[in-house]
């Protein structure tokens, strides 16, 4: 057995590191801080990581499977691509970066409604023991710190607000309150608290699992699922960011705004781990119906992670694709070189246009 410590209080899991020098950026104090030699330390991870390392090595050992994996390359590069940004933003036309780095933001800040998912009784909903899991710890600190990563907590900014701040940095203040209100709007972001998880999330979805499975818990897995394929594939954000905001002969910052995307990417690992870990955990189990009727793990978490995989490919995917291509579109309104612009902005990426003006992944072509 584990001789790891593998029960935490809230308070242990909300624990900061100390740290020698605080992370301000843009005249905004965000979260997470530096060490005496300069290290960038992510807020509560002081024993976030020690508890999520702990609850692995103890699946591991408990279960011998292999914890729930995708990799990076199953979703496409970003749309635009590091070239086709760069080559906007050389032709004058920045605001497709600036929408897409606004719509990041906003998005990160609707982490904040995690902490609002009701949790079931968790004990109640599986066959075996979960006293010192990840699972026992979702709504006894994991939810909190992950809400308190992506939207700030007291007066440190969290991640909204530091996209915000790099984009600010990167292009000098590029957008007005209005502004980003119709920008908003276009994403169909607008009226503000729902989130694109509220749009196609399991409330408005057919149930997936058998009657008898607690319709909580099958919501709050499916969130979870979906939250965890959302933090995987925005680490192509990610590197789209760092990319063109650490780019001193292309943007604004002497490369600052790139470095705080790059602490904001660190942030991330720790809420992909625990996701990863606790998702493993009830895959690992047997999951027990309200009638006490028994059903595999594998074979439930199976059913939820292949329809949000699905929708992360495909629906998700074509919403992003049309976004960007409109406000693309936008922004080049009115230019005369306009159409030529989009022309060979397109041809820089793999992206490509339909004669009706819809924007599609290239059809995956016959092996070589
Ligand atoms: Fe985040
Ligand atoms: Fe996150």
């Amino acid at each position: 057995m584990t001789t790891l410590q593998t029960e935490f209080t809230e308070a242990e899991l909300l624990a900061d590191h100390p740290v020698a020098e605080p992370l301000w950026a843009g005249g905004v104090r965000c979260h997470g801080g530096f060490t005496d030699d300069g290290t960038y330390v992510s807020p509560r991870t002081r024993n976030r990581w020690p508890a999520i390392r702990a609850w692995e090595a103890q699946r591991v050992e408990q279960f011998g499977t292999p914890v729930l994996d995708v990799p990076l390359e199953t979703w496409p590069e970003s749309f635009p691509s590091v070239e086709q940004s760069a080559f906007l933003i050389r032709n004058g036309v920045p605001g497709p970066t600036v929408s897409s780095l606004t719509r990041i933001g906003t998005v990160e800040g609707f982490g904040g409604m995690l902490r609002m998912l009701p949790v079931p009784d968790l004990q109640r909903c599986f066959d075996e023991d979960i006293t010192g899991t990840a699972i026992a710890h979702i709504d006894h600190g994991l939810f909190e710190a992950h809400a308190r990563d992506e939207c700030g907590h007291g007066d440190l900014a969290g991640h909204d607000r530091m996209w915000f701040v790099a984009r600010d940095i990167a292009f000098e203040q590029p957008v007005t309150a209005d502004q980003t209100r119709r920008m908003l709007a276009r994403m169909g972001l607008a009226s503000g608290g729902r989130g694109p998880a509220g749009r196609s999330g399991p409330g408005t979805a057919p149930r997936l699992l058998p009657g008898d499975i607690d319709l909580q818990l099958e919501m709050l897995v499916a969130r979870m699922i979906g939250l965890l394929l959302i933090e995987i594939s925005a680490f192509h954000s990610f590197r789209w960011a760092e990319a063109v905001l650490g780019d001193p002969d292309l943007v604004a910052g002497d490369g600052e705004a790139g470095t705080l995307v790059s602490y904001i990417r660190s942030d991330e690992t720790p809420h992909v781990a625990w996701l990863r870990t606790a998702l493993s955990e009830m895959r690992d189990r047997t999951w027990v119906g309200v009638d006490g009727a028994r059903h595999a793990g594998t074979d439930m978490v199976g059913r939820l992670w292949d329809r949000s995989l699905a929708e992360s490919l495909g629906a998700r995917r074509q919403e992003n694709l049309a976004f960007v291509m409109g406000e693309v579109v936008d922004a080049v309104a009115g230019r005369p070189d306009g159409d030529a612009l989009v022309e060979e902005m397109l041809s820089l990426g793999t992206v490509v246009r339909r004669p009706d003006g819809s924007v599609v992944d290239p059809e995956p072509g016959p092996p070589a």
